[in-house]
């Protein structure tokens, strides 16, 4: 691969983060961090000294809403366990279907539990993390249609992502696991709740440049009637080259992800070609 095309692609999530082994080309980790749009300071935003009522730096709401961003490269630096219940807290304060509020937070700190995962699917990233909170939601629901224990987890999720923004924190949220099976094995968890997905929090290394939003929110908006146009972003008809692709995809990744974790990592260097790829150069000079 040309070294241009290299800077195009990035890699997935488990080699976006430093000391992955992705065997992609790693970061120049200097010309990053010259490049960084904004370098936290440790703790800049909770240490100014301005806390409201809830015991959060002052933050103006869409100050966090719009500076949030997926954040993959973390400091060695440890969140201090208070930050931990404050980000719970604020995730416990979202909406949730039926006001059942039935979230369940594992943090996972144990390197052989995190290697364990990780046989199971290439999340290589979650060694790096300095707080990885996999949060869970009881699939006790009679809303099968609308998955609305998806539903509330996600909006907690966001409660957390932004709680974590506000304390001078980055954060990605991940979903990139092991089947809900393996992950309830490897856990410990019951087989009525649900592991959604991670939440990675730690002070960030560089803070990834906003990626541009697809469309305009007129575009997005339409009265009544599915009235949109059929753009670049809408081109899974039935019979589209993109949905067929999708439904491979989709079929693919179920017999992959029920392989036993010996081939799986027989099949890693192949597997990793299907990987989302998110732009690791995003930063903005
Ligand atoms: C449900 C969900 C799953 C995601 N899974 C991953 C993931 O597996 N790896 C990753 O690096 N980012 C993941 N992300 C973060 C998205 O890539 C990110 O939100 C998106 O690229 C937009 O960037 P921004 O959050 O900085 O605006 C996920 C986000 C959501 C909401």
């Amino acid at each position: 691969m040309s070294e241009e095309a290299e800077k195009k692609v990035c890699t997935g999530p488990e080699c976006a983060l430093p000391g992955s082994e992705s065997g992609v080309k790693p970061l120049d980790e200097d010309l990053v961090m010259k490049k960084a749009v904004r370098n936290f300071k440790e703790g800049e935003v909770a240490e100014t000294g301005k806390v409201n009522k809830y015991g959060f730096p002052s933050l103006d709401l869409s100050e966090a809403i719009f500076t949030r961003r997926s954040v993959r490269y973390f400091l060695e630096k440890p969140v201090p366990k208070e930050y931990l219940y404050k980000i719970v807290e604020a995730g416990m304060w979202a909406p949730s279907a039926c006001n059942r509020q039935a979230w369940r937070f594992l943090v996972i700190d144990k390197q052989e539990i995190k290697d364990r995962i990780c046989k199971e699917v290439t999340a290589y990233y979650i060694k790096n993390v300095p707080l990885l909170i996999l949060v869970c939601y009881s699939n006790r629901t009679d809303n099968i249609e609308y998955m609305d224990h998806y539903q509330s987890a996600s909006a907690c999720i966001q409660n957390m992502q932004l709680a974590a923004t506000s304390l001078g924190l980055g954060s990605v949220c991940a979903d990139n696991l092991p089947t809900r099976r393996t992950m309830r094995r490897i856990l410990g968890m019951p087989w009525h709740y649900t592991p959604i997905a991670f939440v990675s929090i730690g002070y960030p290394k560089i803070q990834p440049k906003a990626l541009a939003r697809k469309g305009t929110a007129k575009e997005l908006v339409s009265f009544n009637q599915w009235k949109f146009d059929v753009s670049e972003y809408d081109r899974f008809t039935r019979f589209s080259k993109a949905n067929i692709k999708l439904n491979v995809k989709v079929v693919l990744r179920w017999i992959y992800f029920r392989l036993p974790a010996f081939m799986k990592v027989l099949l890693d260097p192949i597997a990793r070609r299907f990987e989302k790829r998110f732009d690791k150069y995003n930063i903005e000079v």
